[in-house]
């Protein structure tokens, strides 16, 4: 064996340990990382004040965003589709209209049937009240299920009640 030969086989050799070593540095970082990464996130997350925090966060914005009746008709619909906390059912049809369904219908955004509107609405109430209930529990067209919230079908029932009766 040469000499070169001899110092190029003990380059390698140093060369790939020392490689091996820095693959293996590089991969118990990365475990670790994960491993405190799943830690906090577990804790966290299973601490309901955290969740609690959480929600109260985005609360607000939620509401703002249907209570403001922007008039872009994009905000409304993001915002109409953010379901609404089942503590907060409306106890009656106009209730509920001025809650939610208001931020489409009362301008009549998205081409919705403007509630007061005879002409709009006459159409819709010949198809019949099943027809109607159907659509507004479960959507049609631009129209969102249960306008975006999780109301229970009697409160939906009621707004649709409710908007018909002012067309009339
Ligand atoms: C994001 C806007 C939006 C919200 C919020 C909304 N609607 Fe509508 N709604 C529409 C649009 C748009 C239409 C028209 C759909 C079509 O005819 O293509 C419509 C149509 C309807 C119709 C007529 C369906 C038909 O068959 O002609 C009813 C009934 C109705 N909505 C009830 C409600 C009720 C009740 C609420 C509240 C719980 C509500 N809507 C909330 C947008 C909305």
């Amino acid at each position: 064996m040469s000499n070169a030969e001899s110092s190029d086989t003990h380059f390698l050799n140093s060369f790939s340990v020392v490689l091996g070593l820095l693959i293996f540095v590089a991969i118990c970082i990365f475990a670790f990382a994960r491993w405190m990464g799943h830690i906090q996130t577990d804790e966290q997350m299973s601490q309901t004040t955290t969740r609690a925090a959480v929600q109260a966060n985005v609360e607000p914005f939620a509401r703002e965003a249907i209570a403001g009746q922007d008039n872009s008709a994009l905000a409304v619909t993001a915002a109409a589709t953010t379901a609404a906390p089942a503590a907060d059912v409306p106890k009656t049809g106009k209730e509920a209209f001025e809650k939610v369904c208001s931020s489409c219908h009362g301008l009549g955004l998205n081409g919705a049937p403007k509630a007061g509107d005879l002409a709009a609405w006459a159409p819709r109430i010949a198809k019949g009240k099943a027809t109607l209930y159907q659509h507004a529990l479960h959507g049609f067209n631009l129209m969102p299920a249960r306008g975006g919230t999780n109301w229970p079908d009697a409160t939906v029932r009621a707004a649709v009640d409710y908007m018909v009766s002012l067309a009339h």
